[in-house]
């Protein structure tokens, strides 16, 4: 598929369903992201899993008018009135970079938005500045994974990234969840019917669980990133994105008093997310910083390697690599999601984007 198609039909779904087209166009670029740069769990199936039932829920406001609580500067509290987080997130980075042009840093804390997606897409806006970009967001109310030691979920698998320019190299992009894996990878995997490695899940009583589809039967739960020995550390990580995104703008946050109420499994919505949107402009505090970017991530590309047909890369190295393969050779999707967009066109009377092959 070509990406220009995918974006073009993505945007005018949301077109359809009453975003203005620039807010339109920026979400699809935002989603299309997931499988241009291969984060499939976050690309375009979750359109119909997750974006347009938020629509059809009436839990996103197309026409929302995100308004500024309080401007400090350096520092902005946002709060997005339900507004579709694929968009909002970067808008608010577009902010982040503006304040950072003029104070060094800029800061964007947001509450009351929808799921951004990919945090990733949005923090490499800074990159396109040449700022690095950080993205953290919580799950508004959604409890997910539990504490280590904990039989209750509490918290989401709140994302995390940081984008930074690398010279003439890729541009570093962390881009995570917090927790060892996105629902969504598990989901995917559950509809291809492959197995999970190791590390990812775990039954109550500790065990690895690789079966995918043992998550939504409650049979297994998700672990933090850290391995089994580190665990504290994952949760940690996402306890400080709950801290950055949720507690400081003042979202819906998972660990509560309601989470008690079940049966310990997955629970609450994620309406009311918060995020923490920030740029940083090196250059305002030192010359050199574009220079010494480039000897750091390119010294990491010199790394010998242990099996010289696995070079060292960092992280964004691939995604910057799959990007400009698809960009020349078409996007892969594969049939069933394929068959699920020509539905979503079908609906809205739109016509399906068409495989490059058939052309
Ligand atoms: N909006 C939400 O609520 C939400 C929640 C969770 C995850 N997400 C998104 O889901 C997406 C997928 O998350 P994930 O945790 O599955 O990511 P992942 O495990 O695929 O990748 C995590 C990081 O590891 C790096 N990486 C992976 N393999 C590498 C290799 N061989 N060499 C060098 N670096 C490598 C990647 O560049 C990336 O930065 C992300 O875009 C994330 O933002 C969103």
């Amino acid at each position: 598929m070509r990406h220009d198609d995918l974006l073009a039909f993505t945007a005018a779904v949301f077109t359809d369903r009453g975003l203005a087209p620039d807010r339109a166009r920026e979400a699809a670029r935002a989603l299309c992201h997931g499988d241009l740069a291969g984060m499939r769990s976050h690309g375009l199936a979750n359109l119909t899993r997750l974006y347009l039932p938020l629509f059809d829920d009436g839990r996103v406001d197309p026409n929302a008018r995100p308004r500024t609580l309080r401007d400090r500067g350096a520092a902005l509290l946002l709060d997005a009135d339900r507004a579709l987080g694929l968009w909002a997130a970067g808008a608010a980075m577009d902010t982040a970079v503006e304040r950072a042009a003029v104070y060094g840093i800029g800061v964007v804390a947001v509450r009351g938005a929808t799921h951004l997606g990919c945090a990733g897409h949005h923090a490499l806006r800074a990159v396109d500045q040449g700022m690095i970009g950080l993205v953290a967001s919580n799950c508004g109310r959604q409890r997910i994974a539990r504490p280590p030691g904990g039989a209750v979920a509490m918290l989401g698998t709140n994302p995390l990234s940081v984008a930074a320019p690398a010279g003439a190299h890729p541009p570093f992009l962390l881009d995570m969840s917090t927790t060892a894996a996105p629902t969504g990878r598990v989901r995917q995997a559950a509809r291809e019917g492959s197995v999970l490695p190791e590390g990812l899940l775990r039954d109550d009583a500790g065990a690895p669980v690789t079966d995918p589809g043992a998550f939504d039967a409650g049979r297994a739960h998700l672990m933090w990133l850290g391995g089994e020995a580190g665990q504290y550390k994952g949760f940690g990580l996402g306890l400080m994105v709950e801290v950055l995104a949720a507690l400081v703008p003042g979202a819906g946050m998972g660990p509560s008093t309601d989470a008690l109420s079940g049966d310990g499994g997955p629970s609450g919505r994620d309406d009311d997310i918060g995020f923490l949107v920030a740029a940083v402009a090196p250059g305002a505090l030192r010359d050199g910083t574009a220079a010494d970017a480039e000897g750091l991530f390119g010294a990491l590309l010199d790394c010998p390697a242990v099996d010289p047909s696995a070079p060292v890369r960092y992280p964004g190295w691939h995604e910057h690599e799959r990007t400009r393969e698809c960009l020349r050779s078409g996007v892969p999707l594969d049939a069933d999601l394929y068959a699920e967009l020509a539905g979503v066109a079908t609906r809205a009377g739109l016509a399906a984007p068409e495989p490059l092959e058939e052309r």
